[in-house]
């Protein structure tokens, strides 16, 4: 499954709106870890990196947020700003975060546990990685 903006049930009535999300239901991995990215000093960016086992999905849970994924020559600018969407973001993209609001928190839920060994920070290795990965199929 490519990049996607998924939308999650949203329950409505008088006392305001729920909404959640299963593993493998909602989105298609077992969730492993999640992590929020809060607090965000205006202009700054954040990742700049690709994992290359670990799938994401990002949500904008509070504010508004750009995601840019790269994938496949493709680049596309994803504005977060509902709490009841989120953003599959699959292993091996190039990802990066910015234009964060004010009080935005971005919860990230992933599908491994930290390991430092996942990422790919240098954006010409993730290139090469790329070349390797679409080799191999
Ligand atoms: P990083 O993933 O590089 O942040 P971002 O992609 O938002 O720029 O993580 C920042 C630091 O936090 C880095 O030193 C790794 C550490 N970290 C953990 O220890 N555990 C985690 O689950 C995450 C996501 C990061």
């Amino acid at each position: 499954m490519k990049t996607k903006i998924i939308e999650l049930p949203k329950i409505l009535d008088a006392r305001g709106n729920l909404s959640f999300i299963e593993e493998n239901n909602q989105i298609p991995f077992k969730i492993e870890r999640a992590y929020w990215i809060y607090d965000v000093p205006g202009g700054t960016a954040r990742g700049g990196h690709a994992f290359k086992e670990q799938c994401e999905f990002i949500v904008a849970l509070s504010g508004s947020f750009d995601v840019i994924l790269e994938e496949e020559k493709d680049k596309r600018t994803f504005h977060l700003n509902r709490s009841h969407y989120g953003l599959y973001v699959p292993n091996m993209v190039w990802r990066q975060m910015e234009n964060f609001s004010s009080n935005s928190i971005a919860l990230v839920l992933a599908s491994t546990s930290f390991d430092e060994n996942d990422y790919i920070r240098e954006y010409n290795q993730y290139i090469q990685f790329k070349k390797k990965d679409d080799r191999s199929f």
